[in-house]
This record gives C-alpha cells, structure tokens and sequence, in this order.
C-alpha cells in the first residue's frame, strides 16, 4: 500500500510534464544504463538555471542528454552547456538529443573524459552554475571544482542526494551511500555556501556561492 508520504512524493514527480523529446532521451538513457535525473530534479535544474540567469553551465556526467535538456532549457538563449561524460556513446546521443529540441551546435560543448582530468582546465570564477551526476564517490571532488568553477552568486546542484532512500538510514554503509553523506556535511560546513536539500526525483542538493 502506498503511504501518503510516497503519494505526496509522487504527486511532486508527477507535477512536471516531459514532453516526447525529454521522454525519448529518458528511454534511450535508460537503455544505455546512464540513468536520467527524475522531472522533478530536472524542472528544479531548470528553475535555478533562470533564477541566476544562467549563461555558463558545467555539467558533470551528460548522460543521454536528460539534464542537458532540461538545463538548456532554463537557461538564457544565448547561453553555453559545457557537458563533461567519459562514454562518448552517451555523448553522441546527448548530441542527437539537443539537435532534436533545436538547441543549434554552438549552445552545446560536450567534452569527453573523465571529469576530474577535465574540470581543472576550465576557468576560476568562469560559471553560473555546475550540475553534478556523474562518479557518486568523486562528488566531494566535484564540489571542490563547483565552487572554483562558481561566480559569486551561482549555484552548484548534486543529484541523488538522497540515493534511493539510503542517505538517510544511517545502516547503509556502502561506498557510494557514504560518499552522498559526506558530501551533505562538506556543503554545510562551507561557509561560502548556503544549501538546500530538495527531496525531488532522487534527491538534489544545491547550495549557491556566496562568498571567494
Ligand atoms: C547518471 S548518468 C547521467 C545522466 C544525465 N545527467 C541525465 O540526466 O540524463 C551518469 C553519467 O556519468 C558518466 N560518468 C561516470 N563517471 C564519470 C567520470 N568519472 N567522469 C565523467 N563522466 C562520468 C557516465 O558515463 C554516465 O553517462
């Protein structure tokens, strides 16, 4: 029987509409074992991309294109995705998936490698916003990038936060579970962030940069 916390929770999911381009790169990222951010993390990613009017994101982990979309389409229209996957495969359906929704070449940089070889070539202070969801035990690595990578005032979000529902049972104790909750504590104890955790899809945590 579903309890009304899991009918709440699902009501939220339900709330965002994907439309057939959305649901198409979902089925091909599913298939390709990159498994897409829910809606309801993925209309949050698109409401923080038009709060801080984003023109330049990073995205860890492009996938088959979900994220990207969504990300794409909060951002401002002559903005830039610089989208990092280490399987060019995902990235050629990514690809596919932008050109589908009319997002031209030029919005989309998508570089393939691994993101901890290729955050470190991007520029200090140089972006709006950096969307992690990529290696679950390099998250404290990735914060670590987001907030060099960051302008005051932007946002780093993280998806599955919450890892299917294993963050919050202090019994799991596996890697990537572990990882998830160390990273919680990094966020908070970083006096130049202010976070929040957002119970959607499987979990986002953001937090914006508000001081070097
Ligand atoms: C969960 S999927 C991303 C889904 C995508 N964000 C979306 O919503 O459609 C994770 C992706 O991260 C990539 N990945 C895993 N480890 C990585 C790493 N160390 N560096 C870069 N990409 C990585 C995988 O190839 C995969 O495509």
């Amino acid at each position: 029987m579903t309890s009304p916390v899991e009918a709440t929770l699902a009501y939220a999911e339900q709330f965002h509409h994907e439309d057939e381009i959305l649901h198409a790169a979902r089925q091909r990222g599913l298939e390709m074992g990159a498994v897409p951010i829910l809606p309801g993390g993925g209309a949050a990613l698109s409401f923080i991309a038009t709060v801080v009017n984003a023109k330049s994101v990073v995205e860890i982990g492009t996938g088959c294109g979900v994220s990207g979309l969504w990300l794409l389409r909060g951002m401002r229209g002559d903005g830039t995705l610089t989208s990092v996957d280490v399987e060019p495969e995902h990235q050629r359906l990514a690809r596919h998936a932008f050109a589908e929704a009319g997002f031209s070449g030029g919005r989309v940089r998508l570089i393939s490698g691994r993101a901890l070889d290729v955050l470190p070539r991007l520029s200090d202070g140089g972006y709006d916003m950096v969307f992690a969801d990529g290696a679950k035990q390099e998250y404290a690595d990735y914060l670590a990038e987001a907030v060099r990578l960051l302008r005051v005032g932007g946002v780093v979000a993280f998806d599955n936060a919450l890892w299917h529902d294993r963050v919050a049972d202090p019994a799991q104790r596996d890697p990537d579970t572990v990882s998830l909750r160390e990273l919680g504590k990094l966020v908070q104890g970083d006096d130049r962030l202010r976070s929040v955790l957002m119970p959607l899809g499987d979990g986002l945590l953001a937090a914006v940069k508000i001081a070097q």
